[in-house]
């Protein structure tokens, strides 16, 4: 058992949410709530915390058993009975780290001081606070002087104790074993008929045991989510953070109000985002790369000095120096290598360019590989769906494909081929070949005018 371990409350149902979706899976800037608290943990050192796990418990386990133990609290009976059901499992941890899976905006700095300053002053319990202008449903810190006193829930405190502005964020270290003991003593006799974690205060107090506060600087952090609004507004400060982080970082962001960027996604120095633009999931942005207006890149890597512009892609990789959009459309399993350039209402899916290749207008490209430095016509559809299964072309390297050619696949163009515009390519085109697929034309001289004549008649 190491030293110090840290459990995660997560089993309330989240009722003011009114979801179907257990409270702690709702997303923020990209992850749910509760991974929000699970990196924080890691961040402060703790690699596998338990998270007590209740409502919708299967969909929480799912998301976070690979990073955490799982704790089941079958009937959600309040705060304390939680952390009861994973005493079997603190048995031996000097320090207990309580956090709530509902509390995404903690900053590491925070939990670390906390416990520096729990660890140092050698204390029985130690509550992070914070104050807030709008306490409103917090429980509230009552201090005598320095001293914690007490903490009071919004449903259980009179008129006078409601004005108190300091409030438990609900985030606490303690000492393993006075925490197992106080435990066994609380009664859930209260407004709310809930076992109260916050109810072993009193106890510790009165067996003379040292309690410490320590108050965020940043009120955000206490920030609690228990309904959309306070989901949105999270949403919101969190945004708002990381923009300044990726700016102060030497991202150019022109305007922050109508940028978005997912907490895990990353950038280079120099890389500028342009207005109304969404940055989401894994996606991974390299210098100088020129992102926007109006695109949205979802699990995407852009390479340095690419420029992707009123463009949606996911799953797709760009490699240095494309240039995207406007109006491209990347599916899943795109990938670009260097130099490539995909203009304006071309789709993508599953399909792999090479370097220099160019797919300038108009086009469908599915399941292909297209070679080097490859010219791609305005309006060529590969033609990969047979009604019941989806085939590959092989368009080879440095081939010019005229405009509006269908390639049926399965077929390959050799390469150095060209191929006629208008075609509909069946078969193969061997390498350096010429494949022209369309009907003679035909001219009949004076047609018009015999026409004319004709009607003067
Ligand atoms: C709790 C605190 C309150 C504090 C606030 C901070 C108590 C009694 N009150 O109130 O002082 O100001 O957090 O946000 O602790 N949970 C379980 N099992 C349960 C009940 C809750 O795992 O039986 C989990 C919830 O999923 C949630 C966390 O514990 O992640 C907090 O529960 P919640 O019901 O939101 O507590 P609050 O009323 O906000
Ligand atoms: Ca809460």
């Amino acid at each position: 058992m190491p030293d110090l371990v840290a459990v995660i409350m997560a089993a309330g149902k989240g009722t003011r949410m009114r979801s179907k979706l257990p409270k702690v899976m709702h997303s923020l800037a990209g992850k749910p709530l509760i991974e929000h608290v699970l990196d924080v943990a890691n961040q402060v050192g703790i690699e596998r915390p338990f998270v007590i796990v209740g409502h919708g418990r299967e969909a929480v386990a799912a998301k976070v058993q690979e990073r955490a133990e799982i704790v089941v609290q079958t009937e959600q009976m309040g705060t304390g009975h939680a952390i009861m059901q994973a005493l079997p499992y603190l048995e031996g941890a000097q320090t207990v780290l309580v956090l709530s899976g509902d509390q995404p905006l903690l900053k590491p700095e925070s939990l670390q001081a906390l416990l520096k300053l729990h660890q140092d002053g050698e204390a029985c319990a130690t509550v992070l606070t914070a104050y807030l202008d709008q306490p409103f449903g917090y429980g509230r810190v009552l201090k005598d002087g320095d001293q914690l006193v007490r903490i009071v829930e919004e449903k259980d405190a009179t008129s006078d104790e409601r004005l108190i502005k300091e409030i438990n964020t609900g985030t606490y270290c303690f000492r393993g074993s006075a925490l197992k003991d106080a435990l066994a003593k609380i009664t859930s006799k209260n407004a709310q008929g809930e076992y109260y974690l916050t109810d072993v205060f009193d106890i510790f107090l009165k067996q003379g045991e040292r309690i410490l506060t320590y108050c965020t600087e940043d009120s955000h952090e206490a920030l609690g989510i228990n309904s959309r609004s306070q989901l949105a507004e999270a949403e919101r400060i969190l945004r708002e953070r990381n923009l300044e982080h990726w700016m102060a970082e030497g991202v150019t962001i022109v305007d922050p109000a109508s940028t978005f960027i997912d907490i895990d996604v990353r950038l280079s120095q120099d890389v500028t985002i342009l207005p109304f633009t969404r940055l989401l999931g894994n996606t991974k942005v390299q210098e100088d790369a020129v992102i926007g207006p109006q695109t949205t890149l979802e699990n995407c890597e852009v390479g340095s000095g690419s420029e992707v512009t009123y463009t949606v892609a996911k799953n797709a990789t760009i490699g240095v120096r494309c240039h995207i959009g406007p109006f491209a459309y990347l599916r899943p399993g795109t990938s670009l290598e260097a130099d490539v350039k995909v203009g304006d209402f071309v789709e993508i899916k599953n399909s792999k360019i090479e370097a220099g290749a160019k797919v300038p207008h108009l086009s469908y490209i599915g399941d292909a590989q297209i070679g080097k430095s490859a010219n791609i016509g305005a309006g060529t559809i590969t033609c990969n769906y047979d009604g019941s299964s989806k085939h590959p072309t092989r368009i080879g390297d440095h081939t010019f494909i005229g405009s509006n050619t269908n390639l049926v696949a399965p077929v390959e163009v050799g390469d150095y081929a060209v191929t006629g515009a208008g075609s509909t390519i069946t078969k193969n085109v061997p390498a350096e070949a010429l494949a022209v697929e369309r009907s003679q034309q035909i001219i009949k001289e004076q047609w018009q005018r015999e026409k004319r004549n004709r009607g003067q008649k």
